[in-house]
């Protein structure tokens, strides 16, 4: 296997899965705004000589697959500024959410990435010889390496315009634990998952904890 993996993001959900692919054998690269970013150099020092970090450029040229675990808002512009010539070719994992904290909490979903467009769609229109894979954006980032946790198979959806891309993502699911995988099929699904997160954001208000998922019962 050996595979590079970058992850673009030092917040919970790149820290939690970066530990992970870690842990599965994957050598992995977390990009942040600034190459010396303390979470970064901490996440690097926890977790081995397989884990390495730099700048959103520096991990987006040496992964064969980009996990994008940036906030929804800025990812375009992350995407612009890491080049786009390190995405040809490459399959990225997108998990953000468009999530507008500017009229508080809850959030709300902006207008713009939302409905009849997603914010998966804009990084696929924006980098089309990427391969964009929307998944895992509907549970924490907890859940998202450790399914067990929700008590139950939770179901978990996934979508994009590349048969091959979207296989080696599903591998790579399995591997955390995900066993109901459902292929939602091109990437304007996107906007399906990334319209579940008031849904979500609801739950966790009720519930009072994250270790929760969506489930899809059938016969
Ligand atoms: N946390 C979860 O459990 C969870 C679950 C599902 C989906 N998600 C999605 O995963 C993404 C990451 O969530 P998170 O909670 O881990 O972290 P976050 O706080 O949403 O994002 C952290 C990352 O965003 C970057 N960032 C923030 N402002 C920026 C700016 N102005 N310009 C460039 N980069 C900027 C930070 O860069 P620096 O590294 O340079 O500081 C950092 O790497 C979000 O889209 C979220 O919706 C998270």
């Amino acid at each position: 296997m050996n595979k590079r993996i970058a992850i673009l993001g030092t917040g919970t959900a790149g820290r939690t899965l970066g530990k992970k692919l870690v842990q599965l054998g994957y050598q992995v690269a977390m990009g942040s705004r600034t190459a010396d970013n303390e979470k970064a150099l901490a996440w690097v020092s926890e977790n081995g000589p397989n884990a390495s970090c730099g700048t959103f450029e520096d991990a987006s040229r040496s992964g064969e697959i980009i996990f994008n675990c940036v906030k929804g808002e800025i990812t375009l512009e992350v995407f612009r500024s890491a080049g786009s010539e390190h995405f040809k070719n490459k399959v990225i994992v997108d998990l953000s959410n468009p999530l507008d904290f500017s009229n508080g909490f809850p959030p709300s979903l902006f207008s713009q990435w939302s409905n009849t467009n997603s914010l998966a769609e804009e990084i696929q229109k924006l980098l089309p010889e990427a391969h964009v894979i929307k998944t895992l954006n509907m549970v924490n980032c907890e859940v998202m390496v450790e399914p067990s946790l929700c008590g139950a198979d939770a179901s978990m959806f996934i979508c994009g315009n590349d048969a091959a891309s979207k296989t080696s993502v599903m591998n790579i699911l399995q591997q955390f634990g995900w066993k109901d995988i459902i292929n939602l099929g091109e990437i304007s699904s996107a906007r399906s998952m990334e319209m579940l997160l008031p849904i979500w954001v609801k739950m966790r208000m009720l519930i009072g904890n994250s270790h929760f998922g969506f489930k899809i019962v059938r016969p």
